[in-house]
């Protein structure tokens, strides 16, 4: 078990390269261009506009090293209790592979395998049926991953299904999904791990009034039981999920339905495939190759040895544009933690903010705060090399955009005039990948959540529980009875709020 690592080298390193610009970096070390690249299949990754050298990069792989993350990666596959503070595996790569001669791996690999059989034979139904439109109804782990995924690679013409995703529980979201819905061709799933989520159950509620009953709802769940009893579902319309996974780390399993339904099967068997690929690489490569571990080291430089407290993505892609997204829920509910596995305190600061979206438009907007603002923020820069629209002369545009921001963060440029100068030193990773596809994006998404659970053992934290959403939920269940007049705030400041809905609404 991981105590986390100790940063003192880091720092000491970091105070060596002080003032050192991230273009001498490139200028005393001519292979460092090329030198800093690391590519899987169809992934690419340039960390060369980081602000390590190798003297430093050698400080962070050692780091790796003594917090054996070999033997982490090993126990994350072989399904181990990862999950100390809920005693749970985190078998997610078992749901694309098989990559463990342990005995809970290859069993959860063959539960996976079996109820894609059944996820393909209900596409199939639906395929027969005159259903056009499904509405995925989940919040956070249950909707954010198959959201990211169905935006990515939906075909511009729309498959045989046009795939809708409803989380809010606001009542506006489900208003605006279903105005323009006909019920008598929609059908509804309803994903939920707990199915204990009060969005998820509010808005199931709406779609099985809406439909008209619960002849075309189906749910997926670790608790069918209970999905099936709540909303009246026929068990062989509910599929199964499991402890073992955890929410954000589940699009692999019967979660990634609305993915399947919107690109095909085999889509979703590609996409599984290549996260299987890159599960590979991150088990089977040195720590000098191992991309996930490189981008983990990269964040903890970025966070414990220069201290920058916000990191972002930016998609030079459309269809990624809800990576950012996806990422937050994946990162940041992940490793937003303050204590180690034992309870301890972390030893210095674990996440930063997350944040991003989509070039060229970010660069219209807060781009502005990156060149020439006080703070710095380390940059994940995300490309597609071949583009699939037929406008070419675009495609070049958007790629000389987003080599010419990372040039521009990182190299700065002097003038005189102090309001027109940009100081530079601002790193960025460059990621590109070949094609956007199922197999690339799901090789994309594995490399972050691998980085994730890196960054976690660097950390000494659990990156598969999420406690800190728990007490605002208990508080809003709580604030029920108040909203309905029945009882009254404990807190002064709510109830003063309360008082001023009664009285304006
Ligand atoms: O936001 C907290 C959380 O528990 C996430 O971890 C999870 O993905 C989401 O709620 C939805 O939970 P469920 O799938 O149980 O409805």
């Amino acid at each position: 078990m991981s105590a986390g690592a100790d940063f003192a080298a880091l720092r000491s390193h970091a105070s060596r390269l002080r003032g050192m610009k991230i273009a001498a970096l490139l200028a005393g070390d001519p292979a460092r261009a090329t030198d800093f690249a690391l590519r899987e299949g169809p992934l690419y990754f340039n960390f060369a506009r980081q602000s390590y050298d190798r003297e430093a990069l050698d400080a962070l792989l050692a780091m790796a090293r003594a917090q054996a993350m070999p033997e982490a990666f090993r126990r994350l596959f072989d399904g181990a209790e990862v999950n100390v503070t809920e005693g749970r595996a985190a078998l997610h790569t078992a749901l694309r592979g098989n990559h463990s001669g342990a005995a809970a791996a290859r069993e959860a690999y063959a539960t996976a395998s079996a109820v894609r059989e059944r996820m393909a034979a209900l596409i199939v139904q639906l395929q027969a049926s005159d259903i056009t439109d499904i509405v995925s109804v989940g919040i956070g782990g249950s909707d954010l991953g198959p959201r990211l995924v169905v935006d990515a690679l939906r075909d511009p013409a729309w498959g045989r299904f046009r795939v809708h995703f409803l989380s809010n529980v606001d009542g506006a979201a489900a208003q605006r999904t279903l105005a323009s819905l006909n019920p008598a061709r929609t059908a509804a799933i309803l994903i939920s791990k707990t199915f204990g989520t009060q969005e998820t159950l509010l808005n199931g509620g709406i779609l099985r009034d809406w439909l008209g009953g619960s002849g075309r709802l189906y749910a997926v769940s670790a608790n069918p039981q209970r999905a099936a009893a709540a909303f009246d579902i026929a068990s062989e319309r509910v599929l199964p999920m499991w402890d073992w996974v955890g929410g954000r780390y589940s699009l692999w399993s019967a979660v990634g339905l609305p993915i399947a339904l919107a690109i095909g099967f085999e889509g979703f068997e590609e996409l599984l495939a290549g996260a299987s690929e890159f599960d590979a690489h991150v088990l089977n490569s040195s720590l000098e190759t191992n991309i996930s571990v490189r981008h983990a080291l990269t964040a903890v430089w970025n966070r414990n040895a220069l201290g920058h407290a916000a990191h972002g993505v930016m998609t030079y892609d459309q269809r990624l544009a809800l990576l950012p997204a996806y990422l937050q829920q994946l990162v940041m509910e992940s490793l937003g933690k303050s204590v180690k596995l034992d309870g301890s305190p972390v030893d210095g600061d674990t996440v930063p903010v997350w944040w991003g979206g989509a070039g060229t438009d970010v660069q219209h907007s807060f781009f502005q705060a990156l060149h020439q603002g006080t703070g710095i923020v380390p940059l994940d820069l995300v490309g597609t090399i071949r583009n699939d629209d037929p406008y070419a002369e675009n495609h070049q545009a958007l790629m000389s955009n987003l080599f010419a921001q990372a040039e521009a963060l990182a190299n700065g440029q002097s003038n005189d005039d102090p309001h027109r100068a940009y100081a530079g030193g601002r790193p960025s990773t460059l990621i590109l990948l070949d094609a956007l596809t199922p197999h690339s994006l799901g090789g994309l998404i594995a490399m972050y959540e691998h980085s994730v659970y890196a960054q976690s053992v660097l950390w000494g934290i659990n990156a598969f529980d999420q406690f800190g959403v728990e007490l605002g939920k208990q508080l809003a269940n709580g604030l029920l009875p108040a909203l309905r007049g029945d009882a009254q705030a404990s807190d002064p400041v709510t109830r003063v709020l309360l008082a001023e809905l009664k009285a304006r609404d």
